[in-house]
Protein backbone atom coordinates (compact mmCIF):
# COMPACT_ATOMS: atom_id res chain seq x y z
CA UNK A 1 0.00 0.00 0.00
CA UNK A 2 0.91 3.44 -0.49
CA UNK A 3 0.29 6.35 1.75
CA UNK A 4 -2.45 8.87 1.33
CA UNK A 5 -1.94 12.01 -0.14
CA UNK A 6 -4.15 15.11 -0.05
CA UNK A 7 -5.41 14.35 -3.12
CA UNK A 8 -6.91 11.03 -1.83
CA UNK A 9 -7.92 13.00 1.34
CA UNK A 10 -9.98 15.24 -1.29
CA UNK A 11 -10.96 12.03 -3.52
CA UNK A 12 -12.69 10.49 -0.05
CA UNK A 13 -14.76 14.05 0.48
CA UNK A 14 -15.83 14.16 -3.15
CA UNK A 15 -17.22 10.95 -2.73
CA UNK A 16 -19.27 11.54 0.13
CA UNK A 17 -17.07 9.24 2.08
CA UNK A 18 -16.41 10.84 5.81
CA UNK A 19 -12.66 11.30 6.65
CA UNK A 20 -11.38 9.78 9.97
CA UNK A 21 -8.80 11.24 11.68
CA UNK A 22 -6.98 10.52 15.62
CA UNK A 23 -4.06 11.83 17.15
CA UNK A 24 -0.96 9.67 17.75
CA UNK A 25 2.51 10.56 19.39
CA UNK A 26 3.99 7.43 18.99
CA UNK A 27 5.30 4.56 17.44
CA UNK A 28 3.41 1.46 18.01
CA UNK A 29 0.26 3.75 18.49
CA UNK A 30 0.61 5.06 15.20
CA UNK A 31 1.23 1.48 13.63
CA UNK A 32 -1.84 0.55 14.99
CA UNK A 33 -4.05 2.87 13.72
CA UNK A 34 -2.52 2.33 10.69
CA UNK A 35 -2.80 -1.05 10.15
CA UNK A 36 -6.43 -0.64 11.60
CA UNK A 37 -7.16 1.81 8.55
CA UNK A 38 -6.99 5.46 9.56
CA UNK A 39 -6.80 7.74 6.98
CA UNK A 40 -5.03 10.63 8.66
CA UNK A 41 -2.89 10.70 11.89
CA UNK A 42 -2.46 14.07 13.77
CA UNK A 43 0.92 14.42 15.85
CA UNK A 44 -1.41 17.19 17.93
CA UNK A 45 0.25 19.30 20.48
CA UNK A 46 -1.99 17.29 22.64
CA UNK A 47 1.06 15.76 23.75
CA UNK A 48 1.64 18.75 25.85
CA UNK A 49 -1.31 17.34 28.07
CA UNK A 50 -1.91 13.91 27.07
CA UNK A 51 1.93 12.37 26.74
CA UNK A 52 3.92 15.16 28.86
CA UNK A 53 2.03 15.99 31.78
CA UNK A 54 1.05 19.87 31.32
CA UNK A 55 -2.05 21.80 31.74
CA UNK A 56 -1.76 23.29 28.53
CA UNK A 57 -0.45 22.69 25.32
CA UNK A 58 1.98 26.10 25.42
CA UNK A 59 4.98 24.59 26.89
CA UNK A 60 5.04 22.10 23.64
CA UNK A 61 8.24 22.88 21.75
CA UNK A 62 9.12 22.31 17.62
CA UNK A 63 11.77 19.93 19.04
CA UNK A 64 8.90 18.00 21.19
CA UNK A 65 7.06 17.75 17.88
CA UNK A 66 9.79 16.69 15.47
CA UNK A 67 10.67 13.72 17.95
CA UNK A 68 7.19 12.67 18.14
CA UNK A 69 6.39 13.10 14.82
CA UNK A 70 9.23 11.04 13.56
CA UNK A 71 8.52 8.23 15.72
CA UNK A 72 4.26 8.66 13.73
CA UNK A 73 6.06 8.93 10.60
CA UNK A 74 8.29 5.79 11.30
CA UNK A 75 5.01 3.74 12.58
CA UNK A 76 2.70 4.19 9.54
CA UNK A 77 2.92 3.21 6.13
CA UNK A 78 -0.96 4.16 4.79
CA UNK A 79 -2.30 7.69 6.64
CA UNK A 80 -1.53 11.00 5.76
CA UNK A 81 0.33 11.89 8.75
CA UNK A 82 -0.26 15.86 10.10
CA UNK A 83 2.07 17.35 12.37
CA UNK A 84 1.00 20.13 14.35
CA UNK A 85 3.20 23.53 14.50
CA UNK A 86 3.15 24.29 18.11
CA UNK A 87 2.98 27.61 20.34
CA UNK A 88 4.76 30.51 19.46
CA UNK A 89 6.02 28.50 16.22
CA UNK A 90 3.59 30.34 13.69
CA UNK A 91 3.34 33.45 14.87
CA UNK A 92 3.76 34.83 10.83
CA UNK A 93 4.78 33.48 7.87
CA UNK A 94 8.38 33.80 8.25
CA UNK A 95 8.33 31.81 11.04
CA UNK A 96 5.96 29.65 10.23
CA UNK A 97 7.82 29.01 7.11
CA UNK A 98 11.20 27.79 8.83
CA UNK A 99 9.14 25.26 11.90
CA UNK A 100 7.11 23.74 8.96
CA UNK A 101 10.55 23.21 6.82
CA UNK A 102 12.35 21.80 10.08
CA UNK A 103 9.17 19.50 10.44
CA UNK A 104 9.14 18.08 6.75
CA UNK A 105 13.12 17.79 6.81
CA UNK A 106 13.17 16.14 9.78
CA UNK A 107 9.69 13.67 9.94
CA UNK A 108 9.20 13.41 6.81
CA UNK A 109 5.60 13.72 7.35
CA UNK A 110 3.44 15.10 4.57
CA UNK A 111 1.87 18.13 6.54
CA UNK A 112 1.26 20.70 9.19
CA UNK A 113 -1.47 22.34 11.31
CA UNK A 114 -1.77 25.75 12.56
CA UNK A 115 -4.11 27.53 14.85
CA UNK A 116 -5.62 31.01 14.02
CA UNK A 117 -8.73 32.80 12.72
CA UNK A 118 -8.57 34.72 9.29
CA UNK A 119 -5.37 36.65 10.46
CA UNK A 120 -3.33 33.25 10.14
CA UNK A 121 -4.13 32.90 6.43
CA UNK A 122 -1.58 34.85 5.00
CA UNK A 123 0.36 32.42 6.84
CA UNK A 124 -1.09 29.27 5.34
CA UNK A 125 -0.75 31.33 2.05
CA UNK A 126 3.05 31.68 2.53
CA UNK A 127 3.41 27.73 3.36
CA UNK A 128 1.23 26.94 0.47
CA UNK A 129 3.38 28.85 -2.05
CA UNK A 130 6.24 26.91 -1.00
CA UNK A 131 4.86 23.61 -1.19
CA UNK A 132 3.55 22.95 2.08
CA UNK A 133 0.70 21.26 2.48
CA UNK A 134 -1.63 22.87 4.96
CA UNK A 135 -4.05 21.98 7.41
CA UNK A 136 -6.33 25.13 9.56
CA UNK A 137 -7.64 24.85 12.97
CA UNK A 138 -10.71 26.98 14.21
CA UNK A 139 -12.60 27.71 16.80
CA UNK A 140 -11.27 26.33 19.93
CA UNK A 141 -7.82 27.02 19.56
CA UNK A 142 -6.35 25.98 22.83
CA UNK A 143 -2.74 27.31 22.21
CA UNK A 144 -4.82 31.01 22.73
CA UNK A 145 -6.50 29.55 26.26
CA UNK A 146 -5.07 32.21 27.99
CA UNK A 147 -6.13 34.74 25.67
CA UNK A 148 -9.70 32.99 25.29
CA UNK A 149 -9.91 32.57 28.92
CA UNK A 150 -11.14 28.81 28.84
CA UNK A 151 -12.09 26.13 27.14
CA UNK A 152 -15.56 26.77 25.88
CA UNK A 153 -17.87 26.70 22.69
CA UNK A 154 -17.49 29.08 19.54
CA UNK A 155 -19.36 30.61 17.46
CA UNK A 156 -22.79 31.16 19.35
CA UNK A 157 -23.29 34.76 18.85
CA UNK A 158 -23.93 35.85 15.57
CA UNK A 159 -20.86 38.22 15.08
CA UNK A 160 -18.55 34.95 16.32
CA UNK A 161 -20.17 32.74 13.68
CA UNK A 162 -19.49 35.34 11.08
CA UNK A 163 -15.81 35.52 12.05
CA UNK A 164 -15.57 31.39 12.07
CA UNK A 165 -17.28 31.39 8.47
CA UNK A 166 -14.88 33.99 7.13
CA UNK A 167 -11.66 32.70 8.46
CA UNK A 168 -12.90 29.03 7.40
CA UNK A 169 -13.40 30.85 3.90
CA UNK A 170 -9.80 32.30 4.18
CA UNK A 171 -8.01 29.55 5.03
CA UNK A 172 -9.44 28.14 2.04
CA UNK A 173 -8.69 30.40 -0.63
CA UNK A 174 -4.91 30.95 0.96
CA UNK A 175 -4.55 26.88 -0.08
CA UNK A 176 -5.27 24.97 3.08
CA UNK A 177 -6.04 21.38 2.17
CA UNK A 178 -8.70 21.06 5.12
CA UNK A 179 -9.35 22.78 8.35
CA UNK A 180 -10.34 21.36 11.88
CA UNK A 181 -13.48 22.64 13.37
CA UNK A 182 -12.75 22.39 17.31
CA UNK A 183 -15.84 23.05 19.78
CA UNK A 184 -18.09 24.93 17.46
CA UNK A 185 -22.27 24.91 17.36
CA UNK A 186 -22.97 22.76 15.66
CA UNK A 187 -25.74 24.41 13.18
CA UNK A 188 -22.34 26.63 12.81
CA UNK A 189 -19.77 23.68 11.73
CA UNK A 190 -22.27 21.99 9.77
CA UNK A 191 -23.08 25.28 7.87
CA UNK A 192 -19.29 25.67 7.23
CA UNK A 193 -19.25 22.54 6.06
CA UNK A 194 -21.26 23.03 3.19
CA UNK A 195 -19.97 26.75 2.25
CA UNK A 196 -16.60 24.79 2.05
CA UNK A 197 -14.57 23.07 -1.00
CA UNK A 198 -12.12 21.50 1.04
CA UNK A 199 -12.81 18.96 4.04
CA UNK A 200 -14.11 19.98 7.73
CA UNK A 201 -12.96 17.63 10.49
CA UNK A 202 -14.84 18.45 13.55
CA UNK A 203 -13.90 18.00 17.15
CA UNK A 204 -17.07 18.21 19.62
CA UNK A 205 -18.67 20.35 16.80
CA UNK A 206 -21.30 18.13 15.93
CA UNK A 207 -21.60 15.04 13.07
CA UNK A 208 -22.28 17.14 10.13
CA UNK A 209 -18.59 17.83 9.06
CA UNK A 210 -16.67 15.96 6.71
CA UNK A 211 -14.45 13.75 9.16
CA UNK A 212 -14.23 13.73 12.77
CA UNK A 213 -10.66 14.06 14.75
CA UNK A 214 -10.25 12.65 18.29
CA UNK A 215 -7.69 12.16 20.87
CA UNK A 216 -6.57 8.38 20.49
CA UNK A 217 -6.57 8.17 24.65
CA UNK A 218 -9.95 10.07 24.56
CA UNK A 219 -10.97 7.17 21.70
CA UNK A 220 -9.69 3.97 23.97
CA UNK A 221 -10.14 5.23 27.47
CA UNK A 222 -6.71 5.59 27.94
CA UNK A 223 -6.41 8.08 30.37
CA UNK A 224 -6.34 9.19 34.61
CA UNK A 225 -8.62 11.23 34.09
CA UNK A 226 -12.14 11.13 32.20
CA UNK A 227 -12.49 12.11 28.72
CA UNK A 228 -14.40 15.06 27.29
CA UNK A 229 -18.28 14.36 27.07
CA UNK A 230 -17.94 14.30 23.30
CA UNK A 231 -15.35 11.26 23.06
CA UNK A 232 -17.82 8.55 23.88
CA UNK A 233 -14.42 6.04 24.72
CA UNK A 234 -15.46 2.71 22.31
CA UNK A 235 -12.82 0.84 24.94
CA UNK A 236 -11.61 1.00 28.53
CA UNK A 237 -7.79 0.24 28.14
CA UNK A 238 -6.78 2.04 31.67
CA UNK A 239 -8.67 -0.54 33.21
CA UNK A 240 -6.92 -3.23 31.20
CA UNK A 241 -3.37 -2.05 31.87
CA UNK A 242 -4.46 -1.60 35.89
CA UNK A 243 -5.65 -5.03 35.93
CA UNK A 244 -2.50 -6.55 34.12
CA UNK A 245 -0.51 -5.00 36.50
CA UNK A 246 -2.06 -5.80 39.69
CA UNK A 247 -1.70 -9.69 38.44
CA UNK A 248 2.37 -9.04 37.28
CA UNK A 249 2.54 -7.42 41.31
CA UNK A 250 0.30 -10.46 42.84
CA UNK A 251 2.90 -12.89 40.68
CA UNK A 252 6.22 -11.06 41.58
CA UNK A 253 5.37 -10.89 45.10
CA UNK A 254 3.68 -14.84 45.70
CA UNK A 255 1.06 -15.37 47.99
CA UNK A 256 0.79 -13.44 51.19
CA UNK A 257 3.11 -14.94 53.99
CA UNK A 258 0.77 -16.07 56.96
CA UNK A 259 1.70 -13.73 60.04
CA UNK A 260 3.85 -16.01 62.40
CA UNK A 261 1.25 -17.50 65.30
CA UNK A 262 1.86 -16.58 68.94
O1 LIG B 1 -3.54 18.70 19.32
C1 LIG B 1 -4.57 18.09 18.99
O2 LIG B 1 -4.83 16.95 19.41
C2 LIG B 1 -5.48 18.74 18.06
C3 LIG B 1 -6.78 18.07 17.72
C4 LIG B 1 -7.65 17.89 18.91
C5 LIG B 1 -7.49 18.73 16.60
O3 LIG B 1 -5.17 19.79 17.58
NA1 LIG C 1 -3.37 20.79 18.48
Amino acid sequence: TRRLTIRDIHALRERGENIAMLTAYDHVTAGLLDQSGIDILLVGDSLGNVVLGHETTLPVTLADMIRHAGAVQRGSSRALVVCDLPFGTATDPETALHSAIAVLQETGCQAVKIEGGAWAAPITARLVQQGIAVMAHIGLTPQAVHQLGGYYRHGKSDAEARQLIEAAQAHQEAGAFAIVLEFIVPELAAEISRLLDIPTIGIGSGPDCTGQVLVINDLIGLGICPPPSFAKPKADVASIVREAVAAYIAEVKGPAEEPPLV
